[in-house]
């Protein structure tokens, strides 16, 4: 008996950054990305790839990182992983035998030291990298400017042949960034990290969290697809992962139709890790069979409700 191919499946496999991916969903980095059995259960539920909690040479110490929920996403002050880089290269190599797509996100104070720590998490086998660089919940804020994009990008460029992201954040200046990330020879970007925000306490008076902190979550959305939209109008060819604000199926087909050519899904995971992942990947893999054959997928949001 002849076995037809699954057409379905081959349909909505991509190619990114030379990982076979079953489908251009990632989880973005963050505290669920954190642990190596959430991780398998991610991609076990049919994530295509997960990012991981962004790693660092110097893990914060202290318990002040916090979530507060608003009622259109989250805000967050936590930065990088507590785990050590040995914890993680023990953990990445794990991923590596058995051939899981986990991307490893990693930043330091440094230019040099993040070069450094890109070499030593490339021999634990992982296959791509994503400069967490862009993280606007370190004690002085970044000011992300395109020397400084740069300054990262080409010493990890030199350090290390894997392929590798960079995490950008939108707003001002994001095309002078973009060039920056890709003279330093990135290999893709991630459009977007959490951009700044506050919410003031009615009773404290005082910001929630206790200052301006990243916000993440469904008012993204609209803002990343608009400014993947514009570099795509503009003609820049580099491979995007889209990130921020995804909640269903058709909100991935929104950013692919955008231009992008992964994305990312994180705040919306808070709420029932799991089962709002296969949602997501289930309707995700609805409309792509509705539309197979035909070019475009309109992202109508009526639909939605
Ligand atoms: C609690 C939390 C922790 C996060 N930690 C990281 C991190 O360690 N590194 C990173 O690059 N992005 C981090 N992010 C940003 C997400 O990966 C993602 O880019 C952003 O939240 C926008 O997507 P979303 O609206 O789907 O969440 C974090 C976001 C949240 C909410």
């Amino acid at each position: 008996m002849t076995t037809l191919p699954d057409f379905s499946k081959a349909m909505i496999s991509v190619d990114f950054l030379g990982l076979q991916l079953r489908n251009a969903i990632l989880v973005g980095s963050g505290l669920l990305t954190d642990q190596e059995r959430n991780i398998r259960r991610l991609i076990q539920a049919g994530a295509g790839g997960v990012v991981t909690k962004t790693i660092h040479p110097s893990p914060p110490r202290g318990l002040d990182e916090r979530v507060f929920r608003i009622p259109t996403g989250m805000l967050n002050s936590t930065t990088y992983s507590k785990r050590s880089v040995e914890e993680w290269i023990e953990m990445l190599r794990h991923f590596a035998s058995d051939r899981l797509p986990v991307i490893a996100s990693i930043h330091a104070d440094k230019p040099a030291d993040l070069a450094d720590l890109a070499s030593q998490i490339a021999q634990s086998g992982v296959r791509a990298l994503e400069l967490g660089i862009s993280c606007i919940n370190e004690e002085d804020g970044i000011e992300d400017t395109p020397q400084r994009i740069f300054a990262y990008t080409v010493a990890v460029r030199k350090a290390t042949t894997l392929p590798f992201l960079v995490k950008l954040g939108i707003g001002e200046g994001l095309e002078p960034r973009l060039y920056a990330a890709i003279a330093g020879g990135a290999n893709a970007i991630t459009l977007s990290d959490t951009i700044p925000a506050a919410t003031i306490s009615p009773v404290s008076k005082q910001p929630e969290l206790g200052g301006v902190f990243g916000y993440s979550g469904p008012a993204l959305r609209p803002l990343v697809v608009a400014a993947i939209w514009r570099l795509r109008q503009k003609g820049h060819k580099i491979p995007i992962s889209g990130s921020g604000g995804v909640t269903t199926g058709l909100d991935v087909h929104e950013y692919l139709n955008a231009g992008a050519n992964t994305v990312q899904v994180y705040t919306a995971l808070h709420t029932r890790m799991i089962d709002t992942l296969q949602d997501i990947v289930s309707s995700y893999r609805g409309f792509s069979s509705f539309h197979a054959g035909s070019e475009q997928i309109v992202a109508d949001n009526k639909t939605e409700a």
